[in-house]
């Protein structure tokens, strides 16, 4: 567990933990990619990047906790699908109604699909964390059947979301917003941008169409 200190006390943080905790188990047979194992990895690298970004750590760590809610609320979602719910955990917890919506404001701006260069601090922890587990090189062998399976989508879909959500950003060079998590890790998001390219490429082959829907 990470200790939070200013906008949120310790004890909520805590008890933001643990009802996503709980809420991420009562439904992991239907959370195979945005289960616990997701949180507490986006937890943990946001935490570590506020921290060196000089952003509020402990709000950072909440936002965290929460950011993904909406895919207990709808699958295939965006984050404003999961707002009365992550809203709903806060007040729960005791987090101040202000600081909830600042929390709500930061997942919304750390959002892959609409995010920029300029987004606060905060949501540059959180984008940083939940974008380096996007790039991880286990993710796409491990997790991306886990990320269909969850969504309802199909490996086409995927591939072109990921290409037009992340192509930008890495081209324009704010995919990652703190310097050293560019540095440790442009080699490996360049290399997923490079094979989610060549997976949109190969799915124009007839063949390779096939031979999917062959294999179901
Ligand atoms: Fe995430």
């Amino acid at each position: 567990m990470v200790i939070g200190t200013g906008t949120v006390p310790a004890q909520s943080i805590k008890d933001v933990e643990t009802r996503v905790w709980r809420l991420c188990h009562s439904l992991a047979a239907r959370l195979q990619f945005h289960g616990w194992h997701h949180v507490s990895f986006v937890r943990d690298k946001a935490v570590h990047f506020a921290r060196r970004n000089g952003a509020d750590v402990a709000l950072v760590e909440v936002a965290a906790l929460v950011h993904d809610v909406n895919y207990m609320v709808r699958r295939n979602s965006l984050p404003v699908d999961g707002r009365a719910l992550r809203l709903s955990i806060l007040a729960d917890a005791g987090v101040a109604d202000l600081v909830a919506h600042r929390v709500d404001r930061v997942v919304e701006e750390a959002e892959m699909r609409t995010r920029h260069r300029d987004i606060s601090l905060e949501a540059q922890a959180l984008s940083d964390a939940d974008t380096l587990f996007k790039a991880l090189p286990v993710t796409p062998v491990v997790l991306a059947p886990k990320y269909l399976a969850e969504n309802g989508i199909t490996l086409r879909e995927l591939a072109h979301k990921i290409v037009g959500e992340q192509r930008g950003k890495h081209d324009e060079g704010y995919y990652f917003y703190d310097p050293e998590a560019a540095a440790t890790y442009a080699r490996w998001a360049t290399a997923n941008l490079e094979l989610w390219q060549c997976i949109v490429e190969s799915l124009e082959d007839p063949e390779v169409a096939e031979l999917l829907s062959a294999v179901g």
